[in-house]
């Protein structure tokens, strides 16, 4: 029984900020950014979205046009988060109430850093394995925030990505392989009384390098498997050139009739990561959609997947493309990134700065705000959304 990815769908704020123009504001070699980094725009957060609206956007674009009978197989929403609206309740009954979704399910929320939607999958996996009539709904929803003028502040970004887990899967096939290893490791973090991310930023590239490495190393040994295997690395990106980094690292276990496929496919891996930046835990998904968008792949090829989480988790898993896997894949992802709004650095700073904190009651409007659902006010420390077709 193949169980897998059915289909999945991507949401993003409407407005981006230009890399080139925020590295001429902070003095910076636009190069650094661009080629350096990797990243050459991000998303911006208008005050209307957080991660349970984008997370509800981007399950809409899956849910619509699905009869009740497919609705009411839903057993569970999982909801993986590191920018979650609450220390305490499950971003995911927000989003079951949004979405219009039976009463009889879990609606749960997973936190571990830019891993736990990875989890949320694997979890899902194994449901659907006992239940097999059942479908799960996987949404990884994060803002990635480190500040203004910080180091980390070329490699934010926003947005959600959302998936359904069932038998038959029409995107591709779970290969019950995972790799995984965990470490008590202080390299990001964000403390309880604060909105923005806390970072060792190198010593969080070199872990990651680290664990790809070691987890490839016990990957290949336990599942019998060469790089040659596969079809495509996927790489967790908080910036574009970490996957170059990670793969460079076992370059020399590729074969030569096998280079070029490889790099062609991370380069088709990271086109819209590039203009959003990270999303944390949607951001391994992100560079799925890009990938199998932007290049063509083969019913039954073979893709590894990187998951990788600060503090520390990671994992390495591949799935099998499905026949008519683009299919699968819902909404419209580079329109969606074509059409934002640019702002200015200036605007970026405002908006920055206008984040929406709980303690205070806000009414919020935005008047270039189309998307579906928004946050619409704060009052009494509660979050009000609201649909807006
Ligand atoms: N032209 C081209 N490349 C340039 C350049 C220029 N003018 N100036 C610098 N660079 C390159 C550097 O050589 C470096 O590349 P390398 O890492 O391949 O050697 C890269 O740009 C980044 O420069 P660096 O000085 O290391 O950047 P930084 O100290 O400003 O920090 C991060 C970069 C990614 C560490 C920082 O943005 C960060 O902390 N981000 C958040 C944490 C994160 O994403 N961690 C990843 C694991 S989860």
């Amino acid at each position: 029984m193949e169980i897998g990815i059915d289909q999945i769908s991507f949401f993003t704020p409407n407005l981006y900020l230009d890399l080139t123009e925020l590295a001429e504001k902070r003095g910076v070699d636009p190069n650094k950014y661009l080629v350096g980094i990797g990243q050459e725009k991000q998303s911006i957060v208008p005050p209307t979205q957080d991660s349970v609206s984008m997370a509800a956007n981007a399950a809409s674009i899956l849910l619509e046009q699905k009869s009740t009978e497919f609705l009411n197989s839903i057993d569970e929403i999982l909801f993986a988060s590191e920018s979650g609206i609450d220390n305490s309740k499950s971003g995911a009954v927000y989003l079951q109430k949004l979405l219009n979704l039976k009463k009889n399910m879990r609606a749960i929320e997973i936190k571990q850093a830019c891993y736990g939607g990875t989890f949320a999958l694997m979890t899902a996996f194994d449901y659907v394995k006992l239940h097999p009539n059942k479908r799960i709904l996987v949404v990884a929803s994060d803002i990635a925030r480190y500040g203004l003028k910080s180091a980390g502040e070329v490699t934010q970004g926003a947005g959600a990505v959302a998936m359904l887990v069932s038998t038959q899967p029409r995107l591709a096939s779970y290969n019950w392989d995972s790799v995984f290893q965990s470490e008590d490791l202080m390299d990001f973090w964000r403390p309880l009384d604060q909105s923005e991310a806390l970072v060792f930023g190198k010593m969080s590239q070199e872990i990651y390098e680290k664990f790809f490495y070691e987890i490839w190393q016990t990957y290949s040994q336990k599942n019998l498997k060469k790089v040659s295997d596969f079809a495509a690395f996927v790489f967790h990106l908080p910036f574009t050139k970490m996957g170059k980094k990670a793969l460079d690292q076992i370059n020399d276990q590729i074969d030569e009739s096998k280079k070029d496929q490889l790099e062609k496919n991370r380069l088709a891996g990271q086109i819209y990561n590039r203009k959003v930046g990270n999303l944390y835990t949607g951001s391994l998904y992100l560079s799925l959609i890009s990938l199998l968008k932007n290049n063509i792949l083969k019913n039954n090829d073979r893709i590894a997947m990187f998951s990788y989480g600060s503090g520390t988790e990671g994992e390495l898993y591949s799935l099998s493309l499905a026949a008519d896997y683009r299919q699968a894949i819902l909404g419209d992802p580079a329109q969606m990134i074509a059409s934002r709004r640019k702002v200015s650095v200036d605007e970026y700073e405002g908006l920055f700065r206008a984040f929406p904190e709980d303690s205070e009651d806000h009414e919020l409007t935005n008047s270039y705000d189309s998307s579906h659902f928004q946050l619409k006010r704060i009052k009494d420390h509660q979050r009000i959304y609201g649909d807006n077709f």
